[in-house]
């Protein structure tokens, strides 16, 4: 990095020396994961999404890279929060705050992890999942206003960490104002913007079939084709939420220049998914690279010089 650059950023009351980490999902299931996630310069680390059991996940294959991005429908293979919520203890060695995901089977479970998380030191925040679009028969909770507002009411009840959400994708106008007035009644401390865009379907005109196997095919969308997603979501997020909520950009990330669009729109930091599943730890340093020398050319010292600034059309 270069000296007079720094991509440090706050999250959560947290510091973090770089603005740039892993998204919960590929690559962060297991310790050796993990801690690869930890000697990298990743600014964070982040846990695959916990369910309150060991779960094998959905049949495989359940990923795929496409020209544009990846589509997955992994169905939460994880390994228990207990194994998550023990790596904290790990995660103290590395210069950097270590994040929970949390994604519970039903409101009881998230009420049970979040609460005995509480009897964890070094869990630095919990990212609640209200998105994954890839158990069977499970709606994605954040589509649910209602049902958002009674979980948040729940789990709020039972914590006293820094705790933040991950939402879906939003494409309506209305729907971003029905989420943020039901997000501005909580003490959010994060908005991570956006999971995967649900249920796409990509089709192999060689074998005439589909590219994964869970229900038939059809799985959440990252990469390329998300980004005006993710960006937008971002930006109304950051113009509608509470001003001490961080948004967290996440979607269609694989250089420094989508990062710094990203934290132009409002992002406080931003996570790596489709990305860091092809390319491993690299990413972080090349994304960091680059987006450091964008930096450097437009003589922005910090994130804070830029972050939110997104200008209005101009002729
Ligand atoms: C999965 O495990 O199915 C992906 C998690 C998510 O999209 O939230």
């Amino acid at each position: 990095m270069t000296p007079d650059i720094s991509l440090a950023t706050i999250i959560a009351d947290t510091d973090l020396p770089c603005c740039i980490y892993n998204a919960s999902g590929p690559r962060c299931s297991t310790e050796e994961e993990l801690h690869a996630i930890g000697e990298s310069v990743a600014g964070a680390i982040l846990s695959k999404s916990a369910t309150l059991q060991k779960r094998e996940g959905n049949e495989k294959p359940r990923y795929a890279d496409t020209p544009w991005g990846s589509i997955n429908s992994m169905g939460l293979p994880n390994e228990g929060y207990e194994y998550y919520a023990a790596f904290a203890a790990q995660a103290s060695q590395y210069d950097k705050p270590y994040f929970m995901s949390v994604s519970g089977m039903s409101l009881d479970e998230n009420v049970k992890i979040i609460s005995d998380l509480e009897n964890y030191e070094g869990i630095a925040g919990i990212e609640l999942n209200l998105s994954c679009p890839n158990v069977p028969g499970k709606p994605q909770t954040g589509y649910d206003f209602e049902q958002s507002r009674h979980t948040l009411e729940a789990v709020f009840a039972v914590t006293t960490k820094p705790l933040g959400v991950k939402l879906p994708p939003y494409f309506d106008i209305p729907h971003f104002q029905m989420m943020a007035d039901v997000l501005n009644d909580f003490p959010i401390a994060f908005v991570t913007c956006i999971n995967s865009v649900g249920n796409g379907l990509v089709v192999d005109p060689a074998t005439e079939g589909v590219l994964i196997k869970p229900k038939q095919g059809f799985g959440g969308i990252g990469g390329d084709f998300v980004k005006p997603t993710a960006l937008a979501n971002v930006r109304q997020f950051y113009t509608l939420l509470n001003k001490n909520v961080s948004i967290i950009g996440c979607g269609g990330i694989k250089s420094g220049q989508d990062a710094f669009e990203h934290i132009l729109c409002g992002a406080s930091a931003v996570q790596i998914g489709t990305r860091f599943m092809q390319e491993g730890t690299p990413c972080f340093e090349r994304i960091v690279s680059e987006l450091t020398e964008i930096m450097q050319k437009k003589n922005y010292r910090n994130i804070e010089a830029f972050k939110g600034k997104l200008k209005d059309y101009q002729s």
